[in-house]
């Protein structure tokens, strides 16, 4: 290993640790010994230091299947996570391996570390790159993670670096009696990493971070609807609510009407805050990205304003009302834009909800807490009223703040 490679790999982890609470001296030296280049073959090792999340796969219509997730968000998790030298830790969606890497690193050569993908070309991958990087002990598993892996049962510590919405049976089977669960809990398209321990025969947060992932595939995949009403659009709608795209093309023909929210905010308050405060208040939410076409290429001009990774909007049978999204960087006047027949109504109520969560304090994860109660477990929660009940087939979460 060269000085230089030694020397961005530092760089790298004391940029992660002074801009992140990591509070973890283990996770900080995870980042500093284990060599990233090595997981990133073909990419300059300038880039491969970055704090960036790099896409690494892409499907047949552009969108990406496989990342290296962003370091930063990557240590963030595993300091949720609480690894200690030993363990016996089960990751779902291996990627390049440099996240199992870094868990393998931790938990040192008594520990052990499996960690499977859906991909048979990525899990092979993986294994090639944890071997060059000195982690030939590290079980890389081709399957639908799904399912976990009985044969190394019982972990201590589970973790999913693919978004989830619900908690695999198979994870909570094969977690041990103090075991950790981190996941990014998908909630309408925002996601949260929560840290679950158990309470008995459930299990409650004990900490959580705003994350952004793509989406677990396979039996756990999501039942999301996405309709492109124009090319190079997709309005996703969640939780079996659907949209008739021909209404919405006819739709979006027509003007478009502004109503200015009379509130600002900046990009990180927006695709967080925001959106978990309409994602679970608003009957009527939906997401706007931009897709590329079959060939992967960039997308035609869409109407909405479906910056990436997504814009937030509500809809109905009479149209449709998107947010404007602030730009990459400061705070900016957020607008709501409504198109159809419904278009006035749409962007005002949509212009409302933004000034109710303004006037609520813009509420972050301080507080805020979500429990799990396993559909296989006789725990049932104890509600007062003010909790949102996400019902999942095997689970049933409840979230509420304190
Ligand atoms: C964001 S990447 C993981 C990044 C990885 N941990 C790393 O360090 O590079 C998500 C991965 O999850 C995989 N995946 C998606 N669905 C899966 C499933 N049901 N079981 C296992 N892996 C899955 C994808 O193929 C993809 O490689």
């Amino acid at each position: 290993m060269t000085d230089e490679l030694a020397w961005l790999r530092e760089r790298l982890a004391d940029r992660v640790v002074a801009a992140n609470d990591i509070g973890s001296d283990l996770v900080a030296g995870a980042l500093r010994a284990v060599p990233r280049h090595l997981f990133l073959p073909g990419l300059p090792p300038e880039a491969a230091y970055r704090d960036d999340a790099i896409v690494t796969k892409r499907d047949t219509s552009g969108q990406p299947v496989s990342s290296s997730s962003q370091p930063a968000m990557m240590a963030i998790m595993l300091a949720q996570l609480h690894l200690v030298p030993g363990q016996r830790v089960l990751e779902i969606g291996a990627g390049t391996g440099y996240n199992a890497a870094l868990i393998r690193h931790i938990v040192g050569p008594v520990g052990l570390v499996v960690s499977i993908d859906i991909d048979t070309e990525l899990a092979d991958r993986a294994r090639e790159h944890l071997a060059s990087a000195g982690y030939p002990d590290v079980a890389v598993l081709a399957a639908d993670g799904a399912e976990g892996c009985a044969a190394y049962a019982p972990f201590d510590r589970v973790i999913a670096t693919v978004g989830v919405s619900d908690l695999a049976q198979a994870w909570l089977d094969q977690a041990g009696e103090t075991a950790r669960i981190v996941v990014p809990l998908d909630v309408g398209g925002i996601q949260l990493s929560v840290a679950f321990g158990r309470i008995g025969r459930h299990w409650a947060s004990r900490s959580l971070a705003p994350c952004g992932f793509m989406r677990i595939r396979g039996s756990l995949g999501g039942h999301d609807r996405i309709v492109s009403p124009e090319p190079g659009l997709a309005v996703i709608l969640y939780d079996g609510r659907d949209v008739n795209p021909v209404a919405l093309a006819a739709a979006l023909a027509g003007s478009p009407t502004e109503q200015p929210a009379g509130v600002e905010a900046g990009p990180a308050q927006v695709s967080w805050s925001l959106g978990l405060w309409l994602a679970t208040r608003e009957p009527r939410w939906c997401t706007v990205r931009a897709q590329g076409g079959p060939s992967g290429g960039p997308p035609e001009a869409p109407r909405l304003p479906a910056c990436p990774p997504a814009a937030f909007g509500i809809v109905d049978d009479d149209g449709i009302a998107v947010l404007s999204p602030p730009g990459a960087t400061g705070s900016q006047p957020l607008c709501a834009t409504g198109f159809g027949p419904g278009a006035a109504r749409l962007a005002a109520d949509l212009a409302a909800q933004v000034r109710a969560w303004d006037e609520a304090g813009r509420p972050g994860v301080a507080g805020l807490r979500v429990d799990a109660y396993p559909r296989s477990a006789p725990d049932q929660p104890c509600l007062l009223g003010d909790e949102l009940v996400i019902e999942r087939p095997a689970t049933r979460f409840v979230m509420y703040r304190t």
